[in-house]
């Protein structure tokens, strides 16, 4: 099986992610690191635990950065999650802990006990990532790949016409982990935007599954009258869960290749700005950036099939 770090902010679509990791036999969990963006670091925390009690898998969450590395915090988004990150379901505390290392150290320890074996997928904003390779910049050549949920290269942002969320929360940590040396894939809105979960499929999950499956109906009820009520649509994106289909499956995904800048300051901050291989600027800027694989297509329908059959 493979093996995976969650860095995540739970969240209603970072919860289906979870559970949907937690499922696949292809795949397997080494932990969960925290941050803050849906909400705070420390719901954020217990939420990651949460989910682990509910699907009984023994996985340490470890606890992450709990601001942006250089801007002032933006609010949490309990219009769309929920002032839990679960769509205000009253659900119980849980009872275990955050394990004692630092989320960035725990990254930076995974990496270094299985050198080449490691996928980093990350579904928030990308403090733990910059902080890892801070703590130690030879993860960048020992992970496998780190598959990131944010940015868009050519569709509208959501925070801002040309910002997606993940990256507006943090946008010089994700500026350091688009040009650092490692494998980096980005599933951002141009493909999570052309792919809708309804009420429909979940329903037919909760049967199947009533435990992972009745309590993501539940929380995403909120998530999907966000979305409804917004847009005209009957359902939700597919946000985070799509990193985990890339993952499980990459033919469902077409990807161009190219460097990723993001802008730090001023009214385009938080944009991922995508110059496709092959292009040269003369902007020192983007002198010997690395490539990022940018999914820009996506197969819907074998997508949700994909997390329906896993999840069932
Ligand atoms: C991203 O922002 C968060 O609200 C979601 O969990 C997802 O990671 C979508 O822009
Ligand atoms: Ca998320």
């Amino acid at each position: 099986a493979r093996k995976i770090i969650i860095d995540t902010d739970p969240g209603i679509d970072d919860a289906m992610a979870i559970f949907f990791a937690f499922q696949a036999p292809q795949l397997e969990v080494l932990g969960l690191t925290t941050t803050f963006g849906n909400v705070s670091v420390d719901l954020a925390t217990q939420n990651a635990i949460t989910l682990t009690e509910i699907a009984k898998v023994n996985v340490p969450v470890a606890k992450g950065v709990a601001v942006p590395s250089k801007i002032a915090p933006r609010p949490h988004p309990d219009f769309v999650h929920g002032k839990d990150g679960f769509g205000n379901i009253d659900w119980p505390a849980p009872k275990g802990k955050a394990i004692e290392k630092s989320a960035a150290q725990f990254i930076v320890d995974m990496v270094r006990e299985f050198p080449g074996e490691v996928t980093i997928i990350a579904l928030g904003p990308l403090g733990n990532l910059a902080k890892a390779l801070e703590l130690d910049p030879e993860v960048a050549n020992l992970v496998d790949e780190v598959v990131l949920m944010g940015g868009t290269a050519i569709e509208y942002g959501n925070v801002s016409p040309v910002a997606e969320a993940n990256i507006m929360n943090d946008p010089h940590a994700a500026d350091v982990v688009f040009t650092a040396p490692w494998q980096v894939t980005m599933i951002g809105l141009d493909v999570t935007h052309q792919v809708l979960l309804d009420n429909r499929i979940l329903e037919r999950i909760k049967q199947a599954n009533p435990t992972e499956g009745g309590f993501l109906y539940d929380c995403a009820q909120h998530y999907i009258n966000f979305y409804s009520s917004r847009f005209d649509m009957n359902g939700c994106y597919f946000h985070d869960a799509s990193t985990i289909a890339y993952v499980m499956d990459p033919s469902i995904f077409g990807v161009e290749l190219g460097a990723v800048r993001v802008a730090c300051e001023g009214i385009g901050i938080g944009q991922t700005i995508f110059a496709p291989q092959g292009m040269s600027f003369p902007e020192p800027h983007w002198n010997d950036v690395p490539m990022t694989q940018v999914c820009m297509e996506v197969d819907s329908q074998k997508l949700l099939t994909l997390f329906e059959t896993t999840l069932s």
